[in-house]
């Protein structure tokens, strides 16, 4: 029995760093419960396809080498196109109609491998967020990484944004004296505003504000303004139904203080990169809730669980 009641949300999910993948190498990943192969043809398109050779299993991204945009077995050479279907099999004269690897609907946005995943397979009915300031002149050019293996799933996560009084209890910032939130489609979006003594920076009180989107599960795009003006792009990939992996970027408007040699950029990620590390004995312990007994100080939390019900097939429910 899962800690989660939900099973795994559709949506858009970080597979890796754009440059975690060069043309022509294969990745083996494990998310969504399942081995997965990530590999980048050598027309610069990456692909994720299943692991397992339908022939007699063998492991694609164990050996597997990559010819165009096809992968070839390292087993009995069966070859695969990027639509998963076999167009070879060296030895034999007809390729069964069944051969066929299950794919991954794919894009690169903002120096990030995306992949879809539907329980049903159904295809994507919105696009991965686009990060305007990754790649715009006056800002740092590459994210500023880190990523954690934490027992937790992304809904879990995701509420974390719509909950008000946890930001001053476990990031000991100041209650959020102006927020909003509101639900969009597949976006839920959110403003705080906020302030916090920054105890590696001489007890400098650093003025917040902050405005996420979360497009689905996924992710989370956030400009977090403050003592240095950053864009964070987080992402809550699914290994399985109860662990998460989570990529933490940050990029920063380029400036006195964002200047990556002062150290002051580096430094100020780090406290932003702990900042997150507080939540996890809290979603690593914690239970869920059904129907939490809340108060009147309270995010919308319901109402974020009514917009979350849209990313879980009706099967599921
Ligand atoms: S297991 Fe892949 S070709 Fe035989
Ligand atoms: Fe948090």
């Amino acid at each position: 029995m899962s800690r989660f009641p939900f099973g795994m949300p559709t949506g858009w999910y970080p597979v890796a760093w754009s440059d975690g993948v060069a043309a022509g190498e294969t990745v083996p990943l494990r998310y969504f419960g399942s081995e997965l192969v990530l590999y980048r043809g050598e027309s610069g398109d990456a692909h994720v396809v299943d692991a397992f050779c339908p022939h007699l299993g063998a492991h694609l991204g164990h050996g597997g080498s990559v010819e165009g945009d096809t992968l070839r077995c390292p087993f009995h050479a069966w070859r695969f196109g990027a639509d998963g279907i076999c167009v070879e099999i060296p030895y034999a004269e007809r390729i069964p109609p069944k051969a066929r690897l299950r794919t991954f609907p794919v894009r690169e946005q903002s120096g990030v491998v995306w992949a879809w995943y539907a329980s049903d397979r159904s295809e994507p009915t919105w696009e991965p967020p686009r990060v305007v300031e990754f790649g715009a002149a006056d800002w740092t050019p590459e994210w500023t990484r880190y990523e954690w293996t934490v027992r937790t799933h992304p809904q879990e996560v995701v509420e974390n944004s719509v909950d008000w009084p946890h930001f001053h209890h476990v990031h000991a910032m100041e209650m959020p004296h102006y927020r909003e939130v509101r639900f969009e489609g597949h976006e839920v979006i959110w403003k705080a505003s906020t302030s916090k003594t920054l105890d590696d920076f001489e007890g400098r009180v650093d003025d917040i504000h902050v405005e996420g989107r979360n497009p689905g599960l996924g992710s989370s795009y956030v400009r977090y303004t403050g003592m240095m003006d950053t864009a964070i792009l987080m992402g809550m990939t699914p290994i399985d139904d109860e662990t998460t992996h989570l990529r933490f970027g940050v990029i920063s408007k380029q400036g006195e203080a964002a200047d990556p040699g002062s150290g002051f950029h580096q430094a100020y990620c780090d406290q932003l990169a702990a900042a997150v590390e507080q939540d996890f004995p809290i979603w690593e312990n914690k239970t869920y809730h059904d129907k939490p007994l809340l108060s009147d100080g309270d995010g919308p939390v319901p109402d974020f669980r009514r917009w979350a019900r849209q990313f879980y097939p009706a099967a599921d429910r």
